[in-house]
């Protein structure tokens, strides 16, 4: 969103703006003659659209950008922000403000001796606490970083070995679909806004998106 006000600022500042709005409208909608296509209706915040509601894109790799940019919601939703931080704290709540009380990722991403992250976070939610739990709690590696990512930028770190844990696409698939805390996301507990869908329609579209050739996003695009 910042990018996009940027660029139309740049753009009006330039003295252009009629011209070149009209081609930024274009590239934003990324309208291609040659490939007409039909997108499936806005899905309501809470909830996923699934692969089969993608059909109706013609073009395979179209159609794999779309997928990858619907799985996107999930991804930069603040359940898995908060815990794929680019800085050194965890982050909470709906806005990804800074953990409170403080604490530090660490050398293992666990927290530090005496203020390990399972001090305080259990296996399950405590619900009276409001403290969130999950098996293994621990900050994802700052590689892994979710927090400020575009769709496309996150899509091309995900792809990337030296920054998704080593993973395989396959296993990229399997620890969308299955992963504890990954599930987490959407049974978080108190008053938490869960990430859209469930974890099964969101592998699903993980899944979709790889058979469709792991595109990536136009670095303008949107869900
Ligand atoms: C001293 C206790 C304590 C420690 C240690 C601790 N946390 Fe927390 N954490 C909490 C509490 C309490 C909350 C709930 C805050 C709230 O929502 O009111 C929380 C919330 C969170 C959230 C926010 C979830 C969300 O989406 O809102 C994340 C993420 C998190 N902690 C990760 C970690 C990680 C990772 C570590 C270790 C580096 C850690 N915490 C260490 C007490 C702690
Ligand atoms: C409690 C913290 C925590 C939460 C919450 C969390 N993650 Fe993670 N995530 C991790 C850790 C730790 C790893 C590294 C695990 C590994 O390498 O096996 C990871 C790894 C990943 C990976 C694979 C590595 C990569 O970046 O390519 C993906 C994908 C991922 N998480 C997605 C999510 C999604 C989607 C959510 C929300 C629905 C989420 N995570 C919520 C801690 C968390």
């Amino acid at each position: 969103m910042r990018l996009r006000s940027n660029a139309l600022g740049a753009v009006l500042g330039a003295g252009a703006a009629a011209l070149s709005l009209s081609l930024l409208i274009s590239a934003g909608c990324g309208g291609r003659a040659a490939h007409p296509v039909v997108m499936p209706p806005p899905a309501d915040p809470q909830s996923l659209r699934t692969p089969e509601s993608f059909a109706g894109i013609g073009d395979k790799k179209e159609r794999s950008r779309a997928l990858f940019l619907e799985a996107s919601r999930v991804m930069l939703h603040p359940r898995c922000v908060n815990c794929h931080p680019v800085g050194d704290s965890p982050l909470q709540g709906a806005h990804s403000q800074v953990h409170d009380p403080p604490v530090v990722r660490g050398p293992e991403d666990q927290g530090v001796p005496g203020l390990e992250c399972t001090s305080c976070h259990q296996d399950r939610n405590a619900q009276l606490a409001r403290v969130p739990g999950a098996p293994k709690w621990h900050l994802a590696p700052k590689v892994m970083a979710l927090e400020g990512r575009t769709p496309r930028s996150l899509c091309e770190q995900l792809k990337d070995p030296a920054r998704n844990g080593g993973k395989s696409l396959a296993e990229l698939i399997e620890h969308s679909a299955h992963d504890e805390l990954v599930g987490w996301g959407w049974k978080p507990g108190a008053d938490r806004v869960p990430a859209p869908g469930t974890q099964a329609e969101f592998g699903a579209l993980v899944a979709a998106w790889v058979k469709d050739g792991a595109e990536c996003p136009r670095e303008e695009s949107r869900p």
